[in-house]
């Protein structure tokens, strides 16, 4: 990282998102890691929603943890393990939600693909309070619960725990589901 204006702070950096390498030049230090995802490396997810940490559309993970993404200063995910819904981790997620109608518009998807790999790898069987309560944080106006539990039991079934599991809140115990970051990671 390298400082280029006192006026105008901003700074080069690297991301790591989904295993590339990006440099991206002059990030102003208040841009969010979900404004440079999807300004300046061009992705459409994670979804940008409330910008505040309200909605839980932005979903990624940070380091194997679901994090939201307009919370995360870009600078402090620097040279950290970035995956987005779009990583092939997420991918038998991404069916399920898919093959379960569990996201009508579309708009939650990533975020439920996301948040469902993360459930499942920290909980081997999760009954329906267990993923009511993981899923909390998606706010969706158009999606049944039902679908996200039978989402849940599509993924299941398709083996996702072995899916490239990376160590996750959940293996320490520690974490009960989505980790809405803020500020420099400790
Ligand atoms: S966009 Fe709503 S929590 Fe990030
Ligand atoms: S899937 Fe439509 S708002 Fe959530």
């Amino acid at each position: 990282m390298s400082e280029s204006s006192a006026e105008w702070p901003a700074v080069g950096l690297t991301l790591r998102v989904d295993g590339h390498e990006y440099p991206v030049p002059q990030v102003w230090i208040g841009d969010s890691l979900l404004a440079v995802l999807r300004e300046r490396l061009d992705l459409d997810e994670p979804r940008d929603g409330c910008g505040v940490g309200e909605c839980g559309a932005c979903l990624v993970t940070l380091d194997g943890r679901p994090a939201a993404a307009c919370l995360i200063p870009a600078v402090a995910a620097a040279d950290r393990d970035v995956r987005t819904p779009q990583d092939a981790a997420f991918e038998i997620a991404r069916d399920a939600v898919a093959d379960a109608g569990a996201s009508p518009c579309g708009f939650c998807a990533p975020a439920l693909t996301v948040a469902i790999t993360d459930l499942l790898r920290r909980t081997a069987d999760p009954g329906p309070a267990a993923i009511r309560e993981a899923l909390a944080g998606i706010v969706c106006r158009c999606a049944e619960s039902g679908r996200w539990i039978e989402a849940v039991a599509r993924a299941k079934e398709a083996g996702i725990e072995d899916a490239g599991a990376r160590p996750g809140p959940g293996d320490s115990g520690e974490m009960p589901m989505l980790v809405f970051e803020a500020g420099e990671p400790a």
